[in-house]
């Protein structure tokens, strides 16, 4: 066995977007690709001797063989030790434990999140520091520089490394460790909740349906709310994890958690239902016949703090993203906490963790998360749902219709425009942002532009500055955000997010009330003209 120094030539769209390395499977499948993505990572790391990384993933199509990748070059650049899920598994939210609880220097997390699976699906990695959150922009911006002009990169060459079975080996000088990747992240849920509290509530015949879309949290929410907590076996439904994700789309929300919705909308339907994404990071809650949109958990989560043990001695405060609704800093400014806005993407949150600032954080996107770790973490959440139940033992619906009645509702939809060729989106968005001054003081019917400006955030810990989005607000309570989505694997996908508070009406249907504003923001942004685009191909 030898350390090889390979030639290569460069790949020139190896940027981190949102959340890591996001592409079409065939392209992380060209010659190289991850080779020089890994190797760019390791040469802005410097001296990799004696730091220790998590790897693993979702389980999903080529993530089997882009570990053995990551193994023999993390060996060949002298990385003392990498702790590896066992048959190369791990969740983003239990990477992030692993990381923080054994002070590693970071991880790499095979994942394209929600994304598709297979040959024609999506492919990703996501990259993250000893923070336990994903490597800032100051850092993947040099990964990214790095990518471009690499020429060489290192390798063991060596037998694949076998990772069915617990234990520890060796690979050159550097030492390789599978681990049950639950196992740990079960253990800190229990420190978190009240696990009693939940036992009797299953115990009591409580029902719920969690669906892990076939992907990594199967084997997470099995043991977690099957053996440890006692609901009924079943409960968990696509708990295996596949590597196309059995052709879902494992993006937990209406559209695609359909199996669910169907369960849940249906004839003996169970108490609660959930589900989590390909990677276990984001989450829906749902009642019988019930959605909670994600704006509206963070907010309700953030109310009934006090009733979980880990938290019920107060928190620091809380965040959302700036596309995410204003319902939880409604509850923030009645609770006396602070209440941030930041870019959407989780690693802005990471600062305001570490420095104190927040406790909870979440964004519009199904993701709702907090300290415990530095990614957003859908069973989680799906734990503080049950512990409002346990705690209240209201429904889904009467705990949100209680949180409407107490600070209002903030109705809200995502309409999202896809496949739109990028230089349209960029133009779009260019020509908005320079027609936003002329917007401000005019009316569309009842909608005043009271503001209208591009999203920056400066970041109160490393003095960054973050443009991220345009957000138009209306002197009637009600806002549009534009963004582009920066985790496609191809095209570009125009973001548009509705939202309207109301103090009274709570009862509306989102779609409904939010239609008038929806039409406006087409309108303003000339959608359909410039995308040919009658309506929104998919919306949350
Ligand atoms: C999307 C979501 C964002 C989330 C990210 C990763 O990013 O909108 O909130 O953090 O996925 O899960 P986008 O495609 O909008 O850049
Ligand atoms: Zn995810």
């Amino acid at each position: 066995m030898t350390i090889k120094t390979v030639s290569t030539t460069p790949y020139d769209d190896q940027k981190m977007g949102t959340a890591g390395l996001r592409k079409k499977s065939k392209v992380v499948m060209q010659e190289n690709y991850v080779e020089n993505f890994v190797q760019s990572i390791f040469n802005v790391i410097g001296d990799a001797k004696g730091k220790v990384y998590v790897l693993g993933g979702d389980g999903r199509f080529y993530n089997d063989i882009a570990i053995q990748k990551i193994i023999k070059i993390a060996a060949a650049n002298g990385v003392s030790k990498l702790i590896i899920g066992r048959n190369g598994y791990v969740s983003t939210p239990a990477a992030s434990h692993i990381i923080l609880m054994n002070k590693l220097d970071g991880g790499f997390v095979l994942s394209a999140s929600h994304n598709p699976g297979g040959i024609n699906g999506d492919f990703g990695i996501k990259y993250a520091n000893q923070s336990g959150g994903q490597a800032p922009s100051q850092i993947s911006d040099k990964i990214y520089q790095e990518s471009k002009n690499i020429r060489e990169y290192k390798i063991y060459e060596s037998e694949d490394i076998d990772l069915s079975e617990l234990g520890t080996q060796k690979l050159g000088d550097m030492t390789i460790e599978v681990i049950d990747p639950v196992k740990d992240y079960a253990a800190m849920m229990e420190q978190i909740f009240d696990f009693n509290a939940l036992r009797q509530l299953f115990a009591k015949g409580f029902r719920m349906k969690f669906d892990a879309m076939n992907a990594v949290t199967g084997p997470y929410a099995v043991k977690i709310f099957e053996e440890m907590l006692g609901a009924e076996k079943g409960s968990v439904i696509n708990a295996k994890p596949l590597p196309d994700f059995g052709g879902l789309h494992p993006d937990p929300n209406l559209v695609y958690a359909k199996e669910l919705i169907n369960i849940m909308n249906g004839k003996d339907a169970p108490d609660f239902g959930a589900a989590n994404d390909g990677d276990g990071d984001r989450n829906m809650i749902l009642g019988q016949n019930f959605f909670v949109s994600p704006s509206d958990s963070l907010a309700i989560i953030t109310d009934n703090y006090a009733l979980i043990p880990a938290y019920k001695d107060g928190i620091f405060g809380v965040a959302r993203s700036a596309a995410t609704s204003t319902a939880v800093c409604r509850v923030g400014a009645a609770r006396n906490l602070p209440c941030y806005e930041v870019p959407t993407g989780w690693k802005y949150f990471v600062n305001l963790m570490d420095s104190k600032r927040i406790t909870f954080c979440g964004e519009e996107s199904f993701g709702t998360g907090s300290s415990h770790i530095r990614e957003k973490d859908g069973i989680w959440a799906v734990l503080f749902w049950l512990s409002i139940i346990a705690a209240t033992g209201k429904s889904v619906a009467e705990i949100t219709k209680a949180h409407w009645q107490k600070y209002g509702r903030t109705y809200y939809i995502r309409n999202d425009y896809e496949g739109v060729p990028t230089e349209v989106a960029d133009k779009l968005m260019a020509d908005l942002e320079a027609k936003l001054p002329t917007l401000k003081g005019k009316s569309f019917g009842a909608y005043t532009v009271s503001e209208a400006a591009p999203f920056i955030y400066n970041d109160p810990v490393d003095g960054s500055s973050t443009k991220n989005g345009l957000i138009i607000k209306f002197a009637n309570d009600s806002r549009i955000i534009y963004r582009l989505s920066g985790t496609g694997s191809s095209g570009a996908t125009i973001r548009v997010y509705n939202e309207q508070y109301k103090k009274d009406d709570l009862t509306g249907d989102s779609a409904e009330v939010l239609k008038p504003l929806a039409a406006l923001a087409a309108e303003i942004a000339e959608i359909t003209l410039r995308t040919g685009k009658t309506k929104a191909d998919v919306t949350t």
